[in-house]
């Protein structure tokens, strides 16, 4: 089979070496000159686990290749950005040139596969882009089963993780969601191929609405210890101990608090539903609010705190969006930083252990340094909590008694409850 895949970026990379591991012939196919030029050199243009090894043998074997021209094939797989405008709408012009861009190369036979994460109704606007280019060939129509067309079109979105992605590749479930079922049928075929966990097979709106439903979810459910921890400080209680013990409860399960939502996905995703359905979504969008207001409430609660000192020394421990990664992409706790860095009188002393310099909005700052773990805690009279490293996590919390702490994380602060 040939498989033609549409951007190698963190999902399309991986993707199209699993499936040239797979024996099929891959052509990948990406406008950024350098990217393809990297992958048909066989180095991988980002860390992941294992990436390297399949890439090397992929391109070695001749399995892959890359252009940045499209190729006629069996199989397409689109997996270009689809990012959020100011003010929450989808952008969805890199799918539309994807798709425009493809067009002439389609064949009677071709499977065209969405994999970005897209909002409800994406799959059909796809088709559409499709069925302008090429009057000659036969499109589906959402739900109208019958007459196969010559092109099957489909959504299968992607739920891999970064740091586990060639593995989750291989073992996640998916969902493939066709326009009509003979096309989520085509699709099927071609991800039972490499895939070993369950292949659910639906239609492309419900497809769309899945993927955007899990990250929603997540953000709901963090908003909710977010507001939590709000409603404490307000409140002079614990959130440590309070969610702890009602985590004792047999059917209550709060998340953790945090210095707010960061990434990619779970902080941009959850507006494709605000956005199709905004008198409807009242509790996503209040989500997103909530965790983006987060990190405002930690910067008042520091600089409240900065003003028993003369010109105060803040620690913040962690500017990356989550712990253990060097991806600084939305980061609430980089947010955090910048806006402590640029009030007055207050020296910024940041420990970071994935960065070896400090990140673009904070270099250039004057009373902004990037420190090791033991300077932090000696020369600061601050120290603030906001990314859960597993270098943090080997803190000894007796350190820190003699200091101001604002722990968004839990990290020194969490108490034991004594149960009797
Ligand atoms: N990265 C993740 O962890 C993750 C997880 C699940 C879903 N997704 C979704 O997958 C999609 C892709 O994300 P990503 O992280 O791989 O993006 P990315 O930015 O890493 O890669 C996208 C690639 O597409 C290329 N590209 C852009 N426009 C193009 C076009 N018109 N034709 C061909 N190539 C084009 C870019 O040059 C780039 O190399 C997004 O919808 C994202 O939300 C990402």
């Amino acid at each position: 089979m040939k498989i033609c895949v549409v951007g190698l970026g963190y999902i399309g990379l991986p993707t199209a070496a699993m499936l040239a591991s797979r024996g099929h012939e891959v052509v990948g196919y990406d406008v950024n000159q350098k990217v393809v030029e990297l992958v048909n050199a066989g180095q991988a243009h980002f860390q992941e686990p294992d990436l390297q090894m399949l890439l090397t043998a992929a391109v070695t074997t001749g399995q892959l290749r890359a252009s940045t021209e499209p190729e006629t094939a069996d199989y397409y797989i689109i997996a270009v950005p689809t990012p959020v405008r100011p003010g929450g709408a989808p952008d969805m012009s890199y799918v539309e040139k994807a798709s425009a861009a493809i067009a002439p190369t389609l064949k009677a036979g071709s499977v065209v596969i969405l994999e970005s994460t897209s909002p409800v109704g994406s799959t059909e606007m796809v088709a559409e882009v499709l069925r302008h280019a090429r009057p000659d060939l036969t499109f589906p129509r959402y739900k109208e089963e019958g007459a196969d067309a010559d092109v099957a079109v489909c959504h299968c979105p992607e739920r891999i993780l970064p740091g586990q992605m060639v593995r989750e590749l291989v073992q996640n479930d998916r969902i493939i969601g066709g326009l009509t079922e003979a096309c989520a049928q085509k699709a099927l075929d071609l991800y039972q191929e490499f895939v070993t966990g369950t292949c659910y097979v639906t239609d492309s709106r419900a497809a769309e609405l899945v993927k955007l439903s899990e990250n929603a979810f997540r953000d709901v459910n963090i908003a909710f210890a977010n507001e939590l921890s709000m409603i404490c400080d307000k409140l002079e209680v614990d959130v440590w101990a309070v969610r702890e013990l009602a985590n004792k409860h047999p059917r209550v399960s709060i998340l953790e608090p945090g210095a707010g939502v960061g990434g990619h996905c779970i902080a941009v995703d959850p507006w494709f539903i605000v956005n199709s359905a905004p008198e409807e979504a009242r509790l996503i969008r209040m989500a997103r609010v909530v965790n983006d207001d987060k990190p405002h409430r930690i910067v008042e609660r520091v600089t409240r705190l900065a003003d028993r000192f003369k010109n105060a020394v803040v620690a913040c421990y962690g500017v990356t969006y989550k712990p253990d990664v060097d991806d600084l992409r939305e980061s609430p706790a980089l947010e955090i930083v910048e806006t402590l860095a640029k009030a007055d009188g207050l020296q910024i002393l940041v420990c970071e252990p994935n960065v070896t310099e400090l990140p673009a909005p904070l270099a250039g700052l004057n009373n902004v340094q990037l420190v090791d773990a033991g300077r932090a805690q000696r020369e600061s009279d601050i120290a603030v909590f906001l990314v859960g490293h597993r270098q943090f996590k080997r803190l000894d919390p007796n350190q820190f008694l003699n200091k101001v702490v604002v722990d968004a994380i839990g990290l020194v602060s969490r108490p034991n409850a004594r149960g009797v």
